[in-house]
């Protein structure tokens, strides 16, 4: 099966750094605007901004919020960087790691957003068991992300020709059922920003009471996603 590995990932998206603003980009902005909508910030709040990219999300959050936007790769967050530099987002902070083993404290984000993020990972399920983490309790995760489609024969084409799609920076084959089965999250509600359109905006939310001790996990994939790697310092 086609798979993405960080390994491989991290260079292609160097490069697409080079002209992802006009191309995949510019096809997602409005939905990104959607997306960051749903997040039901208050002031002084900390989101995490996960595979934050090129930084398109950014002008949408609000200045008295912090953000911290982590992307694996370094050509995306130098672009991210620039853009933040020149337009004085003080309230913006840009960390490159890898979403697999994220160096942050349990429970560290009021909110989460992964805008196309879920199907570039090598382990989606994982990513989601690490946001669900560290979101603080009754904190929102909000995915834009395309889905297979639960159309047999629309599912059966992105499956196909995942191959393909990997081999550009992304999967097709990934399914929301897939993604969110034994994660504890509580899900919300999901749309389509437009009719017909591929991608899906999915709002879901850690619903743990705050007095609630975080639960052990019980497979051993995440267990070992819970050891943070020695070269990356803990955050927050
Ligand atoms: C399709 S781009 C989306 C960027 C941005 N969120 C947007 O909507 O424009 C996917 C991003 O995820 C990043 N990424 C891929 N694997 C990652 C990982 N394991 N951890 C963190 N970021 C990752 C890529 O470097 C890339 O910038």
């Amino acid at each position: 099966m086609a798979t993405m590995r960080e390994r491989s990932t991290k260079p292609m998206y160097d490069i697409w750094s080079w002209f992802y603003n006009w191309t995949f980009g510019a096809l997602v902005r409005s939905r990104q605007r959607r997306a960051v909508q749903q997040l039901p910030f208050k002031p002084g709040d900390r989101i995490l901004d996960l595979g934050v990219g090129t930084g398109l999300t950014l002008k949408h959050y609000p200045t008295d919020v912090t953000v911290i936007g982590m992307d694996l790769s370094q050509g995306m967050i130098a672009k991210a960087k620039t853009m933040c530099e020149q337009r004085g987002y003080d309230h913006i902070k840009l960390v490159r790691g890898d979403g697999m083993y994220p160096p942050f404290a349990e429970q560290s984000f009021d909110h989460i957003i992964m805008c196309h993020t879920v199907t570039v990972v090598s382990d989606p399920a994982r990513l989601l068991n690490w946001a669900a983490k560290i979101v603080k309790p009754g904190g929102r995760i909000v995915l834009a992300n395309h889905f297979r489609s639960t159309n047999p024969v629309m599912g059966w084409f992105e499956k196909f020709t995942n191959p393909f799609w990997v081999k550009i920076g992304w999967r097709s084959d990934v399914a929301l059922e897939d993604v969110l089965k034994g994660v504890d999250l509580h899900f919300e509600y999901h749309f389509k920003h437009r009719f017909m359109d591929l991608w899906q905006i999915v709002c879901l939310t850690n619903q743990k009471s705050v007095d609630e001790p975080m639960p052990e996990t019980s497979n051993n994939q995440s267990k070992n996603s819970s050891q943070h790697q020695p070269n990356q310092p803990m955050l927050a």
